[in-house]
């Protein structure tokens, strides 16, 4: 394992013949990103893993503030990987001045994530698009956690004509079901055990959605979540992905759900 904090020095270190795979994360790893590491790997010659807490995809300055940093345990993660490539920069080595681009991502951008989370995509656009700019990768993978941050960087590609490609890696979970995020070591152990409750009513919702509407399911999903101690539902949405044609070609519809668990916020979402 090589560890950068300099783009240009990472570049030096990487043959442009080779096929090169990026995993784009924010750090405090756990074994959803060693999954997209372990494919990426996979499929390529090398691989750069970028840890970057991206400010400007923080729509909420507490957010930042309190997401996890854990770099050394990051570093001790990846070290079994052989021949894995860290990108570990400074605000400076990314950004001249720390804004992000404005992107025009239609419906896409302005639903669930986009609606209750301002700002977030332009900022995720900007440090992918720049880490894409600067390492000119073959492939680049992605969980479905965060199925519509996927779609956004797909549609970005698209937009820009970029000859990458986008792997979208099924989401990890533990054994309760709960998507592994690195937010779920900021709750305590009632709000995990409130958390655990998302994904077993994403499964619920499912199968309600063969005798109900969706408001009808929406309604019963927040009283559920609501009747929790720590629990708040945001939003629950069921989407046809259809309607992004205009940047994608997806089909099919899938679950997306969004919850306050105390002070942290959730996403989760599963296929239809
Ligand atoms: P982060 O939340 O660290 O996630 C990095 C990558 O890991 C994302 O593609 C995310 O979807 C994936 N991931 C997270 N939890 C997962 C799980 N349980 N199973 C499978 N994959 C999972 O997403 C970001 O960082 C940032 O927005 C980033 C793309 C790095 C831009 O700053």
């Amino acid at each position: 394992m090589r560890v950068f904090s300099s783009n240009k020095e990472l570049l030096k270190s990487i043959n442009n013949q080779s096929l090169i795979g990026i995993v784009p994360t924010m750090g405090s790893l756990h074994d959803g990103h060693l999954s997209l590491v372990k494919k990426a790997l996979n499929d390529n010659n090398q691989v750069i893993v970028s840890i970057y807490i991206n400010p400007t995809q923080f729509n909420n300055k507490e957010d930042l503030k309190a997401y996890p940093r854990n770099i050394d345990k990051d570093l001790e993660k990846l070290r079994d990987f052989k021949d894995i490539i860290v990108y570990n920069p400074s605000d400076n080595d990314v950004y001249d001045k720390m804004t992000s681009k404005d992107y025009d991502f239609d419906e896409l951008g302005k639903v669930m994530e986009g609606k209750y989370r301002p700002g977030h995509f332009n900022g995720v656009a900007t440090i992918v698009q720049k880490l894409f700019t600067m390492f000119k990768p073959n492939n680049a993978y992605f969980g479905e956690k965060d199925f519509q941050q996927l779609l956004i960087i797909k549609a970005l590609v698209k937009k820009l004509k970029l000859r990458i490609k986008i792997i979208g890696c099924e989401t990890i979970r533990d054994k309760f079901g709960l998507a592994l995020s690195s937010r779920n070591n900021l709750m305590s152990k009632e709000e995990k055990g409130d958390a655990r409750e998302i994904n077993k009513l994403l499964f619920k919702a499912k199968k309600m959605y063969i005798s109900y509407s969706v408001e009808e399911i929406r309604e019963k999903v927040k009283e559920k979540l609501n009747s929790l101690n720590c629990c708040k539902l945001e939003y629950f949405e069921i989407d046809d992905l259809g309607r992004y044609s205009k940047f994608l070609v997806e089909d099919g519809k899938r679950i997306f759900i969004a919850c306050w668990i105390g002070k942290t916020r959730l996403i989760d979402n599963i296929p239809i």
